[in-house]
């Protein structure tokens, strides 16, 4: 059983609360990267999501979206919750960040993408 409540870390140290899903499988959290693409000083940063079937407890895809509260950008993940053996949960995501350009001109270089593997510490 995946269940997507609790407290999950990635590859780079990112630390993530994500908090219970609700009937109708909208949640939220919040997210302590561990990196940013600007200098300015990170700050705790909040999220809502979506996941499927919140009630069937399968391996279910999801999807989040990041606010930033210390830059322009936002960033949106999604993934799927598996379980491995011994009931390991991972979160298996990929994720596209978009920065603020001030010209479209600048669009071509204003999107990230990556992958990104969560495992649960609580
Ligand atoms: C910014 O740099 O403007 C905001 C922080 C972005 C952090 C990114 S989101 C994708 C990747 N995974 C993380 O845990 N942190 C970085």
């Amino acid at each position: 059983q995946c269940d997507l409540q609790g407290l999950w870390r990635n590859e780079l140290g990112s630390d993530m609360t994500t908090l219970a899903t609700n009937t109708a499988g909208t949640f939220s959290g919040s997210y302590h990267t561990a990196v940013a693409a600007t200098n300015k000083q990170i700050l705790v940063s909040s999220f809502q999501g979506v996941q499927q079937h919140p009630s069937a407890k399968r391996h279910p895809t999801f999807g989040f979206t990041v606010q930033w509260q210390f830059s322009d950008s936002t960033t949106g993940f999604v993934g799927q919750c598996f379980v491995y053996h011994h009931g390991k949960e991972t979160l298996e995501t990929m994720w596209l960040l978009r920065q603020e350009v001030l010209s479209h001109r600048d669009t071509w270089k204003a999107t990230r993408v990556g992958t990104s593997i969560f495992t649960r510490i609580k």
